[in-house]
């Protein structure tokens, strides 16, 4: 399948080698994407197909990314793949969760269950396929601490060197740990997550390092197959709704590319609407939103959240993600702190848990519910995009009654759930209990 790089730019849409080192178009400076010449693609013979691969032992069958590789063609062939048995992720039910949002039913799509505990896996795999396949030794990227979670394992089950370049003080100590056992090297820089990917994009040229931010187009590619094994999931039936939470807003590029393409291979029959939910202090995505024909993008110099995987004030693949919002008819949201610690601990009830930006879906689901932009019997599939063990210390805060938002304004915790300590007494411990 011939596959190119192409300027995401409507205007531009030159096109580049598959194999060139590029980030943004020399040309125009826009974004660029990966794009095919389809061919021969017959939905119901790969759909049969996809489903036989999962009874395969073959771990490039089993994957949830490469098992549908026909849909993200741009290797020439597969040697250069490193899975660590990525995707696969399950499509949950959550009827408590659903209650809280004043839904008939929600169904919620857990990428925490992942590898290494978020979504960036998905991507990551492809990221590091294309790194290696261009002979590079090194990659880096900057991040809010999945990325280089995910980055760090991937790049050293292939043999390639992680630099992994993070805010100081600003990401869970979860994620801090895995990129240091997977083994990157660690820079903890003293800057937001905007003003270090200036800094390392600067760097990689300079050092002839491969980067794999989310502005990488292969990283998309991968990212698309959450949303087409979520698809194989429902018969490939598509839901009215996909709610996501949004940062740098490359996974809602990743889904509106993977939507687009869906349709127009004939895999589904409608479009479903994406809704981008993100946290209050970190909103640059949802005010442009308000008014789009307004004009200029307008970064937030200084974002805050609790909900630090999403703490990012001047999203790179915004211009992607308000063409996919546009396109799908989808829209975007915002929240306050209170409402993520509250819809988290809910998920936490369903048994099934998950980080606090992938919280910000449910509250936005509920706000959406109750001013009635979704309707109480929509299908409605929330994407939960990290695991619940990956900021344990925000989860001890809430259930103690020691979480504070970024504005130092105490959150109160309406599912406080306290730890009591007891004495080593049975009669007390039963009393206690009865
Ligand atoms: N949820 C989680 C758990 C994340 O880690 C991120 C992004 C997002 C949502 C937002 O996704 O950026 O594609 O809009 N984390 C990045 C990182 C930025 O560095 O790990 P997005």
């Amino acid at each position: 399948m011939p596959a190119e790089l192409a300027c995401f730019d409507a205007a531009c849409r030159a096109r580049f080698p598959i194999t060139e080192v590029l980030y943004n178009c020399p040309r125009c400076g826009g974004l660029l994407e990966a794009c095919y010449e389809w061919e021969g693609i017959d939905a119901e013979r790969l759909k049969r197909l996809f489903r036989e691969r999962r009874m395969s032992n073959a771990l490039i069958d089993s994957s949830g990314v490469w098992r549908y590789r026909e849909l993200i063609p741009f290797l020439d062939d597969l040697d250069a793949v490193v899975s660590l048995g990525e995707g696969g992720t399950p499509l949950l039910d959550g009827p408590r969760a659903a209650r809280y949002a004043g839904l008939d039913r929600l169904a919620l799509k857990h990428q925490g269950f992942n590898p290494t505990g978020s979504f960036k896996d998905n991507g990551m795999t492809c990221g590091v396929a294309q790194a290696v396949r261009l002979g590079r030794r090194r990659v880096a990227c900057v991040s809010t601490g999945n990325t280089s979670a995910s980055m760090a394992a991937y790049a050293s089950a292939a043999g390639l060197q992680p630099v992994v370049f993070i805010p100081r003080g600003n990401i869970s100590y979860g994620k801090l740990a895995q990129a240091l056992e997977y083994g990157a090297r660690t820079l903890e820089v003293e800057a937001n997550f905007d003003q270090i990917l200036a800094l390392v994009r600067t760097l990689a040229d300079r050092l002839g390092i491969y980067l794999l931010n989310s502005i990488n187009p292969f990283r998309i590619e991968g990212q698309k197959t959450i949303l087409i094994e979520m698809m194989d999931q429902r018969d490939w039936l598509a839901p009215d709704w996909i709610v996501l939470p949004g940062g740098n807003l490359g996974n809602t590029s990743a889904f509106g590319k993977a939507l687009r393409e869906m349709r127009q291979l004939g895999f589904i029959s409608k479009m479903p609407k994406l809704a981008v939910v993100q946290a209050e202090g970190a909103a640059p995505f949802y005010e442009f939103m308000r008014r789009p024909a307004a004009g200029a993008f307008r970064a937030v110099a200084d974002p805050e959240t609790l909900a630090t995987a999403i703490r990012i004030g001047d999203p790179v693949s915004w211009p992607k993600a308000w063409h996919e919002i546009a396109s799908s008819g989808g829209l975007v949201a915002k929240v306050t702190e209170r409402e993520i610690a509250d819809a988290k601990a809910v998920i936490g009830q369903c048994g099934i848990g998950c980080e606090p930006a992938s919280a910000a879906t449910l509250a936005g689901i509920r706000q959406l519910v109750a001013d009635g932009r979704i309707a109480r019997e929509a299908d409605v599939v929330a994407v939960l995009t990290g695991n619940l063990l990956k900021d344990p210390d925000y989860i001890y805060r809430y259930h103690t009654g020691r979480l504070e938002a970024p504005s130092g304004v105490a959150i109160p915790g309406a599912f406080a759930n306290q730890p009591v300590v007891v004495p080593n007494d049975a009669d007390r411990i039963a009393a206690l209990l009865e």
